[in-house]
């Protein structure tokens, strides 16, 4: 099965993800697949709804030499701290695009890996950064859902040539 990177305005990235049932074979393949077009794209985090798939996976690589390469299936944000910080996102779906998101400093995310084996992560700096982002994805909502409406707009002829590299 071939999977193609969608962008915004597309249906999936919008939706309400849903939630992996079974961890099997079929679900290692995607997130195989979502690494390789992570890394073609030279993105350090995915989310299913980008290759316009409904299902609660991400995959994550800092790539900072931290060993953070991590896939999770059903993530699930337990706490997160009252310390904000901003940080400039941008996010393959929207590219060309980057802006600053104010969002929790450090988090704690439990979810299962490929084999079902129930992790829990306490995340910091970037990764605490991209997991959040990512997890923003399956619930339907971008980077650019989480800032200003006035700076939003000055990329709105931008936003609407990307809606036309939707297939
Ligand atoms: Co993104």
């Amino acid at each position: 099965m071939s999977y193609n990177l969608v962008f915004y305005g597309n249906e999936t990235l919008k939706g309400i993800a849903e939630p992996v049932e079974n961890i099997d074979g079929s679900v290692a393949a995607i997130i195989d697949e979502m690494y390789e077009i992570m890394y073609r794209e030279r993105g350090i985090g995915l989310a299913a709804p980008q290759i316009d798939l409904g299902r609660r996976i991400i995959v994550v690589d800092t790539q900072d030499g931290n060993g953070n390469k991590i896939a999770l299936i059903n993530p699930v944000i337990k706490e997160f701290s009252d310390r904000t910080n901003p940080f400039e996102e941008g996010c393959l779906s929207v590219p060309g695009i980057n802006a600053d998101v104010i969002r929790p400093s450090e988090i704690l995310i439990s979810g299962f890996d490929r084999n079902g084996k129930e992790l829990e992560i306490e995340a910091r700096g970037l990764l605490a950064r991209v997991f959040q982002h990512e997890v923003d994805h399956l619930d339907g909502f971008l980077f650019i859902d989480r800032i200003d409406n006035y700076i939003r707009e000055e990329f709105r002829s931008e936003l609407k040539k990307i809606k036309k590299m939707n297939r």
